[in-house]
Order: C-alpha cells, then structure tokens, then sequence
C-alpha cells in the first residue's frame, strides 16, 4: 500500500502510550513456552513480529490463550512444555519477518532432539543465521541451510556447554546461546564486543534462571541444566517504536507531547543520550520498574535548531534501531551528522544504509556513505519524494516522520511494513497532531 503523507500543519501535543516492547514481548511468550506452569503476560505487543513467535511456540506445543486486549496490548496465558521440551511439528515454522524469532528459536531447538525446519519471508531469508548456528554447532547442534540462510532445518540433541566469543554484539545471538546453554552441564559463557540489550539477563532470573554477568565486559553466563518455571510479565512501552514519536515532536516547532511508560533500560537509550547532545528538549521522569525494566514517561519539546553530532561505534548497539529516524532528524541539525560502524545496518530488514542515504538524497539532502559508516549535512530543506519503505517497518516511519517536516508531498510504498513493530502508529500519530487543532 503506498501511503501519501503531509507535512504537519499543526505541532504535535498530548499523551500517546505506545505498544509494547517487541524484544520484551518475544521474550516473555518464548520464555513462558519454555516453562512449566501457567505464565500470565500482560502488554504484550500485537503485531505481527510478536505473532510469529506466538504461532511458532503454538506449533512447538505451548498453549496461548487470549484472555484479553487492553489499551497497552495483549493479555496472554501461555503454558509451557516445560521439561517435556517442544513438540515435533509437521510443518515448517514460519518465522515471517522476525529475525528475533527465528534466532532465539535456533538456541531454543537446539538442546532437544527433535528435528524441526524454520523458514521466512523474502526479507528474513537473506539475513544472516550463520551467527547463531555456528556457534550453536560448536555445541553440538546440527543444522542443515544453504549458505547460512534460512530455511534452516534443526536437528538438536545433547550440547556441550562453551565459552563463546562473539564478533559482533547481538542480542539474538547472546540470547540464544544463553536459551541453549540452559540445556547443557556446566556453564555456557557469552562474551561481547559491546554492550547489546540485556532484556534475557535480565527477564530470564523471573522464569527461575540466574543469569551472571560481569566475569567480563560484556559477559553473560548460564548454569545449566536448569529449568524454566511460568511467571508473570507486564511488557512496557517500546523505545524504539516511541523513538518516531520523539523523533516528530523534536522537529515539528511548538510541539509538546508525553510518552508514558517507556522502558529506559539503558542499553536501549543511546537515542535519547544522542538526541541530548544535538540539543533536543527531551525529558524523562522515571517511574517504577516493570517487567524487569525500569520504565518512564518520556516529555518532548519542538527543539529546532538542533546541532550535529557523532555517533561513536559503541553507542551503535543502544540505538541500532533508531538510526534510521536520527538520519532524518540529523538532516535538520546544523552541520554534518556522522555515524561510525554501522555495517550491521546493512543486515537488518533492508540494507538501512543504503535505503535511508537514498531516501535523503531524493529528499534534497547531502549525505555521504561508506562500507559502514553515514555522513547527513543539515540543515537541509526536505522537499517532496516518491520513497519506498522496502517492506521495512522502521525506514516506513522514519520517512513519516521526514514527511511531517517536508515542504511537499512525500509518497512511501509498502506502508503496511509497519505492521511488523507498531500497527496502530499512524493512529497515534494523528492522534497527537490532532490534539493541537481541538
Ligand atoms: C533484538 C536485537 C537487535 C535489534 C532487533 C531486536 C532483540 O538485533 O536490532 O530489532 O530483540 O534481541 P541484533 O541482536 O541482531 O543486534
């Protein structure tokens, strides 16, 4: 579908709760699969990612049931296999768009002997799986695939617990490992380059799992065997679905809105410290914690002029998915904007660096790319521009956003991608602009 979006005519004002965290939700649907016992979730966000995580733990035996739908998002209760491990089931499992599903699903299937093929869309089959099952091999897990891609066929069994030194700092792959060594004598250690998000560390000790942390930097161990016991999770607000909501409210002048219970978990952050340094008025009043994380209601002002900034490599994993709406905003910020190492935009749903340089560009911006790192000069005059979310979510509402601010129409085709992280986002959006007019 292509959606014709405009530039706003009035400031962004009001409250919005946006959905809730898609890492967190996968987390606690696939962790109450695991258990034994009755979990109940509450907040869970509904859209597709988080579906397909819901329909592939159906598939592998764990019953959910809806027991509701409030404001913040699904009301779940899932019953897990427990010690029974997973069903075999006959059918591929579908893991759609969700590079989160597929990856935690690997280390999930690879302590069991069962023998179970995973497979996705268009998009998800070109995304590296390499990352996960090598390691995961050197375990002992066995997988069939072509070239590292999905479909993958699993065939798991009796693993080896291993010291794990990643190259990359990913919180699919720490948390697979980390699902997989659960299943194993001894310990599993996962090492990291970089600070990745900790929701597992973190949610995993209410399931019954101690997770340690600190042997190194950026280090996680599990003790294992151990067993997963049901409990429950109240899923907050996603930052980075707030992060296009933050994004308008900075650029659109006079704006002044209120994001409630978002999670602030500091490894998801590095936006707001970014915004920070650009000079963007955005408050956070801390509230209780939820889920394991720590949750606030984010406060934003219209804060143009902004100023330029860099953004290092070891900030890149607290924002990855965030870059794409701060190249837009950086587009409005005075001087060059650049971001270093972030050849793992190349990986995500699209090619990111690719699509969002272009994107700009057809926009009227001056951006320089490399192998791995992005250069936007601001201030820069959007104009009008036929652009295409390339089935990505996050490029669909970062390009909304660049739209409100655009001195003409700006056009973006397969806007229905957003159903993947925030299906009810232009509603909120509206919701926000409309404030104003009332
Ligand atoms: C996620 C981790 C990140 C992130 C993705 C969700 C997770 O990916 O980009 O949207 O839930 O663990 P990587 O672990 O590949 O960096």
């Amino acid at each position: 579908m292509k959606y014709h979006a405009k530039p706003a005519t009035a400031p962004l004002t009001g409250e919005v709760r946006v959905p809730g965290d898609k890492s967190v939700s996968h987390r606690a649907v696939l962790f109450s699969a695991m258990a034994q016992g009755t979990s109940h979730l509450q907040g869970v966000l509904d859209s597709a990612d988080v579906r397909s995580t819901i329909d592939a733990v159906t598939a592998l035996g764990a019953q959910v049931t809806q027991t509701g739908h409030s404001e913040t998002g699904l009301e779940l209760e899932v019953t897990g296999w427990g010690g029974d491990g997973p069903r075999e089931p006959l059918e591929a499992i579908d893991c759609g768009n969700s590079g989160t599903t597929a990856r935690l699903l690997l280390g999930v299937l690879a302590g069991w002997d069962r023998h179970v093929v995973l497979q996705g869309d268009e998009s998800l089959s070109r995304r590296p799986m390499g990352r996960v099952t090598e390691p995961l091999e050197k375990m002992g897990a066995e997988f069939e695939t072509r070239g590292g891609l999905l479909p993958i066929s699993v065939r798991g069994g009796l693993l080896k617990s291993t010291e794990h030194h990643l190259n990359i700092a990913s919180a699919q792959v720490k948390t697979a490992l980390l699902l997989a060594g659960i299943r194993t004598e001894g310990r599993t250690l996962v090492i990291e380059p970089g600070a990745s998000r900790d929701h597992t560390e973190r949610m995993l000790p209410a399931f019954g799992i101690p997770v340690g942390t600190g042997a190194a930097a950026n280090s996680a161990w599990v003790d294992g065997p151990a067993y997963l016991t049901a409990t429950d999770v109240a899923v907050p607000a996603d930052p980075s679905s707030a992060a296009f909501l933050v994004a308008a409210g900075v650029l659109v002048p006079h704006s002044d809105i209120a994001l409630p219970d978002v999670a602030v978990n500091p490894t998801r952050t590095g936006f707001l410290k970014v915004l920070a340094r650009m000079g963007a008025h955005v408050g956070v009043d801390l509230g209780e914690e939820s889920g394991g994380e720590r949750v606030g209601t984010l406060h934003v002002r219209g804060s143009l002029p902004l100023h330029s900034t860099t953004v290092s490599a070891e900030e890149i994993p607290s924002l990855i998915d965030e870059i794409p709406v701060l190249a837009v905003i950086a587009s409005a910020a005075e001087g060059t904007t650049r971001f270093e190492d972030i050849a793992e935009l190349r990986v995500k749903e699209s090619d990111r660096l690719t699509a969002v340089a272009g994107a700009l560009t057809a926009l009227g911006c001056t951006v320089r790319t490399g192998e791995d790192w992005l250069e936007v000069d601001g201030p820069c005059a959007l104009g009008s521009a036929e652009l295409d979310s390339l089935g990505d979510h996050r490029l669909a509402m970062a390009y909304t956003v660049a739209a409100l601010v655009a001195k003409g129409p700006v056009s973006i085709d397969r806007f229905e991608s957003v159903d993947v992280s925030y299906p009810g986002f232009l509603g909120d959006l509206q919701a926000l602009l409309l404030s104003a007019s009332e």
